[in-house]
């Protein structure tokens, strides 16, 4: 795989070469830093101007954070961490599947804006959080202090509105800030939630659809309307396809949260139990054992039992009451739900891209 990126790369010259490079180098780190083979093997089949696009990504984020002070510092410190790069990659992809042309200039500041986006929530949710670790690397937060996070994270969210009112789009500006409302709403109710153990399906899926999928349903929704000639229907199969990949994706994440490995997910592990967050697994446990609400309100006063104990057992909880197969079935219905989405649109190495990255998503441990 790695072969066939470098036999595009050598037939490069100059300039052109070395942003070929870039976006090659970007899809090579990827797939090994965070073992998404299946997304790789998707975006090789792309082609170099696709892959020149991706490099220009990482430049416009670069540029973003260039400033000398503190809050382009912390939010630097973010960026250049990496990450997986998930949402500039599914707008991408995304436009090109409706247009050859694809991705043009409007979908590279569409691309960047979402991962700008994507950024500054981090930057607030490892404050909201108290978190330690972000991208493997320690939290901006602990470096910088959390005051030059959030300015971190207000720069970055600043900036993605500013590059998407230059593309001129009508409406897009608009669904943006919906799109924040959504996501600062969601984040509340997660907060107004903490530390209870009874919280309900309903509340779970709704934190997770505005945290998270509003977020993925825009970059590929906005990447579609970048394509000359898209129809309507097509760009909502698109929005359609990032909503379920954005669900699929957080419950994902609450997975590796119980089973996951820290050096390779990147984050701390069973964040839940000392956020007072109820995930997926935790919430299936909690609805099987009434004790292990108790024993969670304990710990999270103080004295429940030792972190490591508390953490084995709803581990086992987890298992034995079905939990973790559950967050498994419902990342695949939601996986066939997005795969599903797509098959209305036209047959292209584009939308076969977008299929690979839904597929390796719902594998992912990182
Ligand atoms: C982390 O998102 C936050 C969630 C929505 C679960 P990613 O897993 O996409 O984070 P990076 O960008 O790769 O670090
Ligand atoms: C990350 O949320 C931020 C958003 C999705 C807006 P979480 O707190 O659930 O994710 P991690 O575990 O810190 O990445
Ligand atoms: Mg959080
Ligand atoms: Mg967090």
């Amino acid at each position: 795989m790695s072969g066939l990126l470098f036999e595009v790369d050598r037939g490069m010259n100059g300039l052109r070469w070395s942003a070929v490079r870039k976006g090659s180098e970007r899809l090579l780190r990827v797939a090994s830093t965070y073992g998404l083979q299946g997304v790789t093997e998707g975006l090789a089949g792309m082609d170099e101007p696709f892959s020149r696009k991706l490099g220009a990504v990482e430049e416009g984020l670069e540029k973003l954070t260039a400033g000398g002070d503190l809050a382009s510092a912390a939010a630097r410190h973010l960026v250049m961490a990496g990450g997986k790069r998930i949402r500039p990659t599914v707008c991408m992809l995304a436009a090109r599947s409706l247009d050859p042309e694809a991705p043009n200039d409007w979908t590279r500041s569409v691309a960047i804006a979402a991962e700008a986006v994507h950024g500054s929530t981090l930057l607030h949710d490892d404050v909201i959080d108290e978190a330690g670790m972000r991208r493997g690397r320690v939290a901006a937060r602990l470096v910088f202090g959390n005051a030059a996070s959030i300015l971190g994270g207000d720069l970055l969210m600043i900036q993605a509105l500013g590059l998407v009112e230059e593309t001129g789009l009508p409406g897009l500006v608009g669904s943006l800030v919906e799109v924040m409302v959504r996501m600062i709403s969601a984040e509340a109710l997660q907060l107004e939630q903490r530390g209870q153990t009874n919280v309900c399906r309903e509340d779970y899926f709704s934190v997770v659809e505005g945290k998270t999928a509003s977020l993925f349903e825009w970059a590929a929704r906005a990447g579609a309307l970048t394509a000359v000639g898209r129809w309507a229907e097509q760009v909502e199969r698109l929005g359609e396809y990032g909503h379920e990949l954005g669900v699929a994706f957080q419950v994902r994440d609450d997975l590796l949260d119980l089973t996951g490995d820290p050096d390779v997910f990147g984050k701390s592990v069973v964040s839940c139990l000392r956020e007072g967050v109820v995930t997926y697994p935790l919430l299936v446990a909690l609805e099987s054992d009434p004790d292990l609400g108790r024993l969670l309100e304990k710990s999270l006063q103080g004295s429940g039992p030792p972190g490591g104990e508390l953490a084995l057992r709803v581990r086992e909880v987890a298992e034995a009451s079905g939990g973790l197969d559950l967050a498994v079935k419902e990342i695949r219905e939601r996986t066939e739900r997005a795969l599903d989405a797509l098959r209305g649109l036209p047959e292209s190495e584009a939308r076969g891209a977008l299929e690979s990255v839904a597929l390796a998503l719902a594998k992912r441990v990182s």
